[in-house]
């Protein structure tokens, strides 16, 4: 969905940041500034600061900053598009619809009666759980030593004896079995006729990440089969693309997420304080999953049952998380089965124990395999060894390989340059090109670039502290001079807003979409200029930062120079001379 400028804009200045920091955030007026813990790191005294005259927040102890968009972004983990509808729905701006198409307008009606049918479902079975006639669920769930908040956390119900209470229910509401028969709930059986899909069950609602019920498992009182009965797939419920428990975990704010099996793991752990556990709803873990959760964090802990299944099951994860760019643990919950069973006889001091002691990916598969070969034989042994070279290859980065290299060759008394020679072995029969080189300058040029950026920033910085050089520079220094990315973007926008001298440096942050560039955006609107003891020396440091920003510019643009193109080349001359301009300019700061 693409919302014009002007509508991001009205949006962002109907939603007071004060105001909505204030919502999450403890906070306290300081001067011109209010302050409080920053909500994005752990810290006892508050470096969390929120300027109502700039309409942005800083934290000076860990950095993040942005508008009202980056921080609902940043707290409750939305894409931009997700921000724009919430801040519109609190501030009451209307949005235009998403699709104007008859077939995407009916079928995105359609979702929304299914959303709504699925809430239904669930008050009613959460109703029910407090009916006399559901004393046997809330009591199986309570001999599952479940308390009542996490109960009414979880929104956990119970569906009775009888098979079509929902069905009568559903349709007093007045939906037609047309849609009912969508809905996944109701079964329509042509010779057994009408009822309700689960009966005589204590009830998990699924949600979405937006704690909307999209499905459900029902779970048998006891001994049954088949042991959890789940919603099929329908419009709105897709088994790939949610996961349990992820509703509450996005928000949690610890570093990993905690992956297990089943719905009552997740429950559990969130019941002892692991609010970062989800599940995946009764099927394999996916790509869908993976990419899901790399939205949330950057490291898994999987807590996968400990019998064989479950290894298995951790096997076929590792891979998929590690293709979507997390980082993997393994979590030993040995001698018990899962989270519910560990947490239930050990505790949650055990089981955070066992968090800090999960064993890497790499160093669990490898643990598997090692216990399919018989070490003592040397002929096994050396085919271990051949799986470990193999294994070894598909760290792409060098250091990395060279660790786990390193690590694996002490373990098993393998000598490092035998391995090695092993691992380059199968490298060349692989495929020779997978060597990849980095070219030898690249470290180098990454320094000239990282001194490049910085002393632009230093000068956006300027520029947005003290407005009175604009005039003087701008002749000089235009947005071309900064480099492709957030600087020459906030270059563009600061100079025509100082041109029209309506500093807003808020209004700058819409332009970003992404977290990481609002953050480096941000900063420069925070960051304080080291002030120098006297003016001159302060003007001096500008004139610098000027000069260079300049030179870099065209060093840059000399470097990059297509030798037929003419007007480029006039153009570097041109900057050429501007230097020596430059070097005789007095800038001054009064
Ligand atoms: P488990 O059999 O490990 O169940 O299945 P559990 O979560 O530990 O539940 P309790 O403690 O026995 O009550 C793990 C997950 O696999 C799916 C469910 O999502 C379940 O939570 N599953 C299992 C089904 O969908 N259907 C089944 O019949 C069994
Ligand atoms: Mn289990």
């Amino acid at each position: 969905m693409y919302y014009g400028d002007d509508l991001i804009e009205e949006v962002r200045m109907k939603n007071d940041i004060v105001d909505v920091v204030s919502g999450y955030v403890k906070l306290q007026k300081k001067g011109s500034s209010y302050f409080g813990l920053c909500p994005f790191h752990n810290e006892k005294s508050p470096s969390f600061s929120v300027t109502p005259g700039k309409q942005m927040y800083y934290c000076f102890g860990c950095g993040a900053g942005g508008n009202v968009y980056t921080f609902v972004m940043q707290y409750e983990n939305y894409d931009f598009v997700e921000a724009v509808k919430m801040l519109a729905e609190r501030a009451g701006v209307e949005l235009p619809e998403e699709n104007q198409d008859v077939e995407s307008r009916r079928s995105a009606d359609f979702r929304k009666v299914l959303l709504e049918i699925n809430k239904k479902a669930a008050y009613f079975y959460f109703y029910k759980l407090k009916q006399e006639d559901g004393k046997t669920g809330f009591d199986y769930l309570r001999g599952r030593t479940l308390s009542e908040e996490t109960i009414k956390h979880f929104g956990l119900g119970y569906a009775g004896k009888y098979r079509d209470e929902l069905y009568r229910y559903l349709k007093k509401e007045g939906y037609s079995d047309e849609v009912l028969k969508e809905s996944g709930l109701i079964t329509f059986h042509e010779a057994k006729g009408i009822y309700d899909k689960f009966f005589n069950r204590v009830m998990f609602p699924i949600m979405d990440v937006n704690s909307r019920v999209i499905g459900f498992g029902g779970r048998v009182m006891g001994e049954g089969e088949p042991k959890y009965l789940n919603s099929p797939e329908t419009k709105v419920f897709d088994k790939s693309r949610n996961l349990y428990g992820l509703n509450i975990a996005r928000t949690s704010r610890k570093p990993y997420m905690i992956l297990c099996e089943g719905y009552m793991d997740v429950i559990s752990l969130h019941q002892a304080g692991f609010s970062n556990a989800v599940a995946s709803l009764g099927t394999a873990f996916t790509s869908g999953h993976a990419s899901l959760l790399k939205r949330y964090t950057e490291e898994v802990v999987l807590s996968y049952d400990s019998d064989g299944a479950g290894v298995k099951a951790a096997l076929r994860a590792i891979p998929i998380c590690k293709e979507a760019g997390l980082r993997v643990k393994v979590l030993n919950m040995k001698p018990y089965k899962d989270p519910d069973e560990f947490i239930k006889n050990l505790g949650e001091e055990a089981y955070e124990e066992r968090i800090g002691r999960a064993q890497n990916a790499f160093f669990f598969e490898i643990g598997i395999l090692e216990s399919q070969y018989d070490l003592k034989d040397p002929e096994s042994k050396t085919l271990f060894i051949n799986e470990i070279a193999k294994k070894l290859l598909n760290f792409e980065e060098k250091i990395e390989r060279n660790n786990y290299l390193e690590a694996i060759a002490e373990k098993y008394n393998i000598g490092t340059s035998n391995l090695e020679g092993l691992v380059n072995k199968f490298g060349l029969q692989m495929d020779s090109s997978t060597e990849k080189r980095q070219p030898m300058q690249s470290s180098k040029r990454q320094e000239t670039i990282n001194a490049m950026e910085e002393s632009q920033k230093l000068l956006l910085t300027w520029l947005i502290e003290k407005p009175q050089i604009y005039l003087q520079i701008k002749e000089h220094i235009t947005p071309e001079d900064f480099q492709e990315g957030v600087y020459k973007t906030v270059a563009l926008h600061l100079y025509k807003q100082l041109e029209e001298q309506a500093l807003n440096p808020a209004q700058i942050l819409n332009i970003f979409q992404n977290q990481e560039e609002q953050n480096k955006a941000a900063a420069l609107f925070n960051t304080k200029l080291n002030y120098l003891e006297t003016k001159q020396e302060q003007e001096k440091a500008l004139k610098d930062i000027v000069l260079k920003v300049k030179k870099s510019s065209i060093d840059y643009a000399t470097k990059n120079l297509d030798p037929s193109d003419m007007a480029g080349l006039q153009k570097i001359l041109a900057g050429k001379s501007m230097i020596q301009e430059l070097e005789k300019l007095h800038i001054s700061l009064d």
